[in-house]
């Protein structure tokens, strides 16, 4: 029977049995969305600056729009501001401005398992790091990419989706450097306070059951009780990595709510879009701090929005949450940061402070690929999509995450650890995940020729405590530049050796009776290190230069701290040296910590927002 004939006949089924029907129309009408949405990303081109963003119609060129005073004006609706604006609008007397230069959220970017797909999107703000000596070197020009969200939610958005609060003793280290009520006790209750967790194994008292971010294990693989139990028979414990210890090997709990994602936008703006106070404004760049010069205090700021240009007030402070890259964009090119660096670009400094640098970010290695002889998800994307839409993986999760663990491979009797594997299993590393790396047309095109996606696994290792650091600094002055990114990983020649013995500890599992009852063996899928010999040092070493790339973590360019030499805010986040000005974001982590970030960042603003209410409400 013909395609059409067997679609009237379930046309005329679906009259019959309405309710059938229209369940399965919809299916129908999600899977075509989503298929679309795919083809449409294989030809985005992404953009190189900020023109379309910054675009001022000419005849409003000479016009400034007056957009009101509000008690509070955030910029940024990511991860962080997303929070801070939902906690700051429980006081109804303040009335709070949150600008964001992205659009809304869509039935696309709820999918976790979508990450992908999404970093070809204008979701993403498009940024490339600037040509790395000892890392990405298998990236076109050298150069690795840096997805950011421009998108209500930010990078909460568009990342995995993995819910890790880091190291007890990192915290307690932040508070060493001088920073007094970062410690480990005085954090957790914010963890807790966020989160409303779902997963019925975790730690007694170490996590939270009412907060507004959903977070939730989704289903297993066949792969996750190997790695498990692979784990296990190298000494590895299993335990709650976000509970009383961190050490040992564990399924990933995620933030999600059934199958769909959970960002900063679905958790905390979505829900109170009516409280009257709170007015969230999308598409609306920012360009610049409106600031007084003698004093040094922040009014307000200047934003574009449908080609217009605006000046929105603050009577009480300015917050910028646009994230580890974009806030150092806006203080340097408002005359917050080094003088050295803004007297290169013509930008007068009104606060000479390290604004960008020592920028941490976590250097990944995603070259080491498994061979086995289970054969997962090889199905269609009509089929996955239906698994989907009953709660199954593959794309209830992002990148395929499976499992991870946490390892010190320096010192394994350390409580901290210094690396962390992530397992991801089928489907593998497709082209379009190759794009998302930049990656060169040599290891494109080897991914495309991917013999056995179905088959594949691969196990990520995640350098948790670089030495090496980076860098955020600007071409000019023009907010229509994009910022120049320098990850400048291995740098510190002791981060590779750390790499190293990390992909040593990866291969020990294929000794494992778990490995081995899946027949697993380590397969080169790029040939990109010819010249040594398989399993040698040198090899390693060369395929660490050629494929580590980003977690997607950068932090600290605005870090806290005592001093103005070594740090940007205080203890209570507000910018050294001026008034009336905080930045909440990734920037203000003083060390970046032992696993992803995000949770970290949620637990800042929360805590954010109590030094504000604490601060204003006497
Ligand atoms: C691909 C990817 C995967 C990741 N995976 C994970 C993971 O699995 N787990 C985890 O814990 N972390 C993960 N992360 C990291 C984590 O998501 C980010 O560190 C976190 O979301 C950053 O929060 P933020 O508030 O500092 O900034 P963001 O969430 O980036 O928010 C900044 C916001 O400010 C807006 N903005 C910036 N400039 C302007 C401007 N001039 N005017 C107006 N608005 C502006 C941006 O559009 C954005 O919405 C991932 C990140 C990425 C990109
Ligand atoms: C936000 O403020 C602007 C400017 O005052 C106003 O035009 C807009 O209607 C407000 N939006 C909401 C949702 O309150
Ligand atoms: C959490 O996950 C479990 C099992 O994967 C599922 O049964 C449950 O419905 C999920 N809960 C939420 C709120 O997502
Ligand atoms: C998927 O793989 C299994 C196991 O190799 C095989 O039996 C099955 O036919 C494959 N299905 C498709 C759709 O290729
Ligand atoms: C830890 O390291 C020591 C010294 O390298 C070694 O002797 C010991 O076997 C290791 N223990 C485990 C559990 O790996
Ligand atoms: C195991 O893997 C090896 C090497 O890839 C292959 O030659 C062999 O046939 C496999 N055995 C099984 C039982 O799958
Ligand atoms: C995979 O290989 C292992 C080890 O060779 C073997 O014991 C097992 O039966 C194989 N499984 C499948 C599904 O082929």
């Amino acid at each position: 029977m013909n395609r059409l004939k067997l679609s009237a006949l379930l046309i005329l089924l679906c009259h019959l049995f309405e309710l059938y029907c229209s369940a399965n129309d919809t299916a129908e009408a999600f899977i075509e969305m989503v298929l679309g949405k795919i083809k449409a990303d294989e030809s985005y081109v992404l953009p190189i600056d900020n023109s379309k963003l910054a675009y001022v119609s000419p005849l409003q060129e000479s016009a400034t729009y007056d957009f009101g005073t509000f008690d509070f004006v955030i910029v940024g609706a990511g991860s962080a501001g997303t929070l801070l604006a939902n906690r700051l609008t429980e006081i109804e007397k303040w009335k709070v401005l949150l600008l964001e230069a992205g659009g809304p959220e869509n039935e696309f970017s709820d999918i976790p398992g979508m990450t992908v797909e999404i970093y070809s999107t204008d979701m993403n703000w498009g940024y490339l790091s600037t040509p790395q000596k000892r890392a990405c070197r298998a990236m076109d020009q050298f150069q690795c990419t840096c997805p950011r969200g421009k998108v209500l939610g930010g990078s909460s958005t568009i990342n995995g989706k993995m819910y890790v609060r880091g190291n007890k003793a990192d915290y307690n280290a932040w508070e060493k450097m001088g920073n007094p009520g970062w410690s480990y006790k005085d954090v957790l209750p914010y963890f807790i306070k966020t989160e409303n967790s779902h997963i019925d194994d975790g730690d007694p008292g170490c996590h939270g059951k009412s907060g507004l971010l959903d977070v939730n294990y989704t289903d297993q693989t066949i792969f996750t009780s190997v790695f498990l139990r692979g784990k296990e028979e190298l000494g590895c414990r299993a335990i709650d990595y976000n509970g009383k210890s961190q050490i040992g090997v564990s399924r990933i709990q995620f933030t999600i709510k059934g199958n769909k994602a959970v960002s900063g936008g679905t958790a905390f703006i979505d829900p109170f879009l009516k409280r009257r106070n709170l007015n969230v404004t999308i598409n609306a760049f920012v360009t610049r701090l409106i600031i007084d010069k003698d004093t040094k205090t922040a009014l307000g700021v200047e934003f574009i929005k449908d080609g217009r240009k605006y000046e929105a007030r603050a009577k009480k402070e300015v917050i910028l949450s646009a994230g580890a890259i974009n806030t150092p964009q806006i203080l340097m090119i408002s005359g917050i940061g080094p003088q050295e660096e803004l007297t290169k670009i013509g930008v007068e400094t009104l606060v000479d402070l390290p604004v960008g640098l020592s920028m941490e970010d976590h250097a990944t290695f995603v070259g080491l690929n498994i061979r086995t002889n289970i054969t997962l998800f090889n199905e269609t994307m009509e089929v996955l999509l239906k698994r989907y839409l009953n709660n199954q993986r593959p794309y209830t999760a992002s990148f395929n995450a499976d499992a991870i663990s946490f390892i010190n491979v320096n010192d394994n009797k350390s409580s901290v650890p210094d690396i962390q594997q992530i397992l991801a299993t089928p489907p593998g590393v497709t082209p379009n995940g190759w794009r998302m790396f930049n990656g060169n047309k040599q290891v494109t095109e080897q991914s495309a020729g991917l013999p056995k996606p179905y088959n594949d696994i691969q196990i990520w290792t995640v350098l948790l405590h670089p030495k090496s650091k980076g860098s955020v600094k600007l071409k000019s002055g023009s907010p229509l530049d994009f910022p120049i990114i320098d990850y400048n990983y291995y740098s510190v020649e002791e981060d590779k050796k750390t790499m190293l013995k990390a992909i040593k500890e990866s291969l020990k599992l294929l000794e494992t009776d778990a490995f081995k009852s899946i027949n697993a063996t380590y397969v080169s899928m790029y040939k990109v290190c010819t010249d040594y010999t398989e399993g040698t040092d040198e090899y390693w070493e060369c395929m660490v230069e050629q494929l580590t790339t980003t977690l997607y973590h950068p932090a600290g360019t605005t870090r806290m701290g005592k001093s103005s030499r070594d740090s940007v805010v205080n203890s209570k986040l507000f910018v050294h040296s001026t008034k009336r000005l905080r930045v909440v974001d990734a920037g203000v982590i003083p060390k970046i910590l032992s696993g992803n970030i995000n949770a970290p960042i949620y637990m800042i603003a929360e805590k954010a927002a109590d030094e504000i209410k604490n601060y204003w409400i006497v």
